[in-house]
């Protein structure tokens, strides 16, 4: 072994282990990007990183073979195109893993109905879809627990409407420990930095950015300057303050928030002076915040097209992941076997 990796493996072991993944829906957007992936990119350096496409918990929604395959390598390009070093961090497809699927089968044995059905997004879910309410649907939170601890992650960033999965997590992998009398799974947190989770809103008014929220309410690393431009000026707002310093609605609040992740302190001041004075005009404040989204999101634009067309690269990255994760999660279900009491004749 030469020194340098030496060095490497041995600082390795004492890095704290950190997974988090991404379902491959369709292009990531704002929400992805500020409330999960900036923060990937900022723990590369000094964690043991998993990041993945979560394309098994995309089944649930019975994605055909070909836009399936298309998300992932989309997802895959933008971790790259946002700056994701596979060099860094271990960047692998989930069902490259099948251990995962494995654990995942080992967890549901313990994971109750009631729990399950209690769950906030399996509670939402059933309202989006009602015509299809499928298992997988019910055992989201079990497999993602298998993601999170089939590598014993201790850290796990993402946003805010994930808080519940990841209290449910630490249940399971406690449970399995308790069961088995075993100090074996460490107890996932949700991760930001010490300070609380971030929730980005959407365009239309109220709730999260996000894919299924309806058309315009997203704004996507790869949208063109004309769609954002589109996407923004079409956003909710109301007919403007009427008293000085009045609180502001939650659709005007949001795009204060929106801002404040892609503008300058000043504009932000500036509108927010003007709004207190009620002589904030919308037009104007949109038409600030859809030239920064297009400032912020143009460098991954141009990287995410650079790299889409660089198939030997996209498939060596791919390759390297699911070797490198591959041989975390066979070391975990190995162990997890053994305690379970799978063990050979
Ligand atoms: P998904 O694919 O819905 O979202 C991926 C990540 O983006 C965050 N996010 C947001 N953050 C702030 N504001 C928003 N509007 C917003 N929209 C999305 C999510 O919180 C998430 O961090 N179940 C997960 C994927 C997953 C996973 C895991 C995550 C599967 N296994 C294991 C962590 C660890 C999901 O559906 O995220």
């Amino acid at each position: 072994m030469i020194f340098s990796e030496f060095i490497f493996n041995s600082t390795k072991k004492t890095m704290e282990i950190v997974v988090s993944g991404i379902r491959p829906t369709g292009n990531l957007h704002l929400g992805n990007y500020f409330g999960a992936l900036k923060n990937f990119i900022s723990m590369q350096n000094e964690h043991d990183c998993y990041f993945f496409i979560a394309d098994y918990h995309s089944l649930t929604t019975h994605p055909t073979p070909h836009d399936l395959h298309g998300n992932v390598k989309q997802v895959l390009v933008e971790y790259l195109a946002a700056g994701l070093d596979p060099e860094k961090a271990t960047l692998y497809i989930q069902s490259d893993v099948p251990e995962t699927a494995e654990l995942y089968l080992f967890l549901n044995m313990n994971a109750y109905i009631g729990e399950l059905e209690r769950c906030t997004s399996f509670k939402d879910k059933i309202r989006q879809q009602p015509q299809n309410v499928n298992a997988g649907l019910l055992t989201y939170p079990t497999l993602m627990a298998a993601d999170i601890i089939i590598h014993k992650a201790t850290k796990v960033p993402v946003g805010k409407d994930q808080e519940q999965h990841l209290e449910m997590t630490r249940q399971f992998a406690n449970r399995f420990n308790r069961l088995y009398n075993v100090d074996y799974f460490p107890e996932p947190q949700a991760y930001n930095f010490g300070k609380s989770l971030v929730r980005i809103p959407g365009l239309l008014g109220s709730g999260k950015m996000g894919k299924s929220e309806g058309e315009g309410n997203a704004i996507f690393l790869a949208d063109e300057p004309a769609a954002i431009r589109k996407k923004v000026m079409r956003a909710v707002t109301d007919s403007g303050p009427t008293i000085p310093n009045q609180e502001k609605p939650e659709t005007i609040q949001n795009l204060f928030q929106l801002m404040s992740v892609v503008s300058s302190k000043d504009a932000v001041n500036h509108f927010n002076d003007l709004y207190n004075n009620c002589q904030i005009r919308y037009g104007d404040m949109k038409k600030q915040l859809a030239e920064d989204m297009i400032r912020f999101t143009t460098p991954f634009r141009e990287r995410i097209k650079e790299l889409l067309s660089d198939e030997a690269y996209i498939s060596k990255v791919a390759r390297m992941g699911k070797e490198k994760a591959r041989a975390s999660a066979a070391k975990t279900i190995q162990e997890v076997r053994e305690i379970i009491g799978f063990k050979s004749f």
